[in-house]
């Protein structure tokens, strides 16, 4: 581990092994794409090839370490240029996959590590590739340095998740562009935002967009409760005396939960149908118009903005120096704004908003933390 004084800026250059030290690093990426995941895969690789290691880019996430692969990527002999080039561009150039290793898989992965020679891996995923890092770790398969990822944000041990702050913008701006519907065609506009069960994309992209009403899969309200701030929020006045006759609402997808009857191989079902859902109870209950917008995989395609390219670059840079100083058993995180690593035995379950976050009264993103707010209002 780094001394906790040592952060991505004054990390000490990678250790320069001596040839009986060379190592092969195994990098792949497992999940769901976020924007930025090309830039962990570049400096990662950057870094231990300057520090005269070698790289391989395995395909497909933790299913081409199922077997040995011939389409293999080589990331060492890509140029200086051509690593940074790899940086700004969106998906993932190993392409990925959600697979899981079962128990009786083990022995074959054990087998794959020995077939492409690798010394250890660095797994770039969610809860679920990096459960299976930490697992293989665990039983001594494949020694591995996790880096969280998700645009959901909702890896626990880490306060963000690269990839996260593009799917918001994208998010706020299509809410934002809702309100023009709205507006002119007097009705309420419903906006359904990724992240599976975690609301901090819709909770981020609603309050950045200027949603009315936010709801997320954390905090269910109740129908009633529901429909008289739509009624309110609909008929509120401007300094015009006029009412807004307009409404947006931001929906998370998992809001209303998943959909059983299509399901991963972790066992996550399918998630739609949730604005559609919100509209139906809407018209009935107010007779109000209403139109949906599923932002869906926009969200998370397509190149990160600066911020994510950065982070993850960053979050890249620092995984590959823990692997040149053969320091495995590690999760690249963000603590406290500064980038560190923490135990890979950390990684368990997911990371959700909280009523520090959320106001469930105002049904938006809480913005005077609750310790304050006592003190404000008194
Ligand atoms: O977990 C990330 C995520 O993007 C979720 O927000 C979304 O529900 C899911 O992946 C979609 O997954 P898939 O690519 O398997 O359709």
């Amino acid at each position: 581990m780094l001394a906790p004084q040592q952060h991505w800026w004054n990390i000490p250059p990678p250790m320069v092994p001596s040839p009986e030290h060379k190592q092969r690093v195994g990098i792949f990426t497992g999940g769901g794409i976020a924007p930025g995941l090309n830039a962990v895969l570049s400096t990662a690789a950057k870094v231990l090839k300057e520090s005269g290691h070698e790289v391989l880019g395995i395909p497909e996430g933790w299913k081409g370490m199922l077997e040995v692969r011939p389409d293999i990527v080589n990331l060492t002999r890509m140029s200086r240029r051509e690593l940074h080039d790899l940086m700004s561009t969106g998906g993932t150039t190993l392409r990925s996959s959600r697979t899981k290793i079962r128990e009786e898989q083990y022995a074959a992965v054990a087998e794959a590590v020995r077939g492409y020679g690798l010394t250890g891996i660095i797994a770039i995923g969610g809860d679920d590739t990096l459960g299976q890092a930490r697992a293989l770790h665990e039983q001594g398969i494949v020694q591995a340095i996790g880096v969280p990822k998700t645009v959901d944000n909702d890896v626990f041990g880490t306060d963000r998740t690269f990839g996260f702050e593009t799917a918001c913008d994208r998010a706020a701006g299509v809410i934002r562009d809702m309100r023009t519907d709205a507006e002119s065609m007097t009705r309420v506009a419903i906006v359904e935002v990724m992240g599976r069960n975690a609301g901090w994309i819709t909770l981020h992209g609603g309050e950045a967009g200027g949603a009315d009403i936010t709801l997320i899969p954390e905090f269910p309200i109740d129908e009633d409760t529901l429909i008289k701030r739509v009624q309110e929020v609909f008929s509120e006045q401007g300094a015009d005396g006029k009412p807004a006759n307009a409404a947006v609402i931001a929906i998370s997808e998992g809001y209303f939960g998943d959909d059983k009857n299509e399901t991963d191989a972790f066992g996550h079902g399918k998630m739609r149908g949730a604005a559609q859902r919100l509209a139906e109870v809407i018209k009935r209950k107010t007779g109000i118009g209403t139109q949906e917008q599923v932002i869906g995989y926009h969200a998370r395609n397509g190149a990160p903005a600066a911020h994510d390219a950065i982070f993850a670059s960053r979050l890249g840079a620092y995984a590959g120096t823990l692997a040149s100083q053969n320091t495995y058993g590690r999760m690249v995180a963000l603590r406290d704004g500064q980038i560190t690593d923490v135990p890979l035995s950390e990684v368990a379950g997911g990371r959700y908003v909280t009523d520090d976050f959320y106001d469930p009264v105002t049904m938006t993103m809480r913005l005077v933390p609750k310790k304050l707010q006592h003190a404000i209002t008194i």
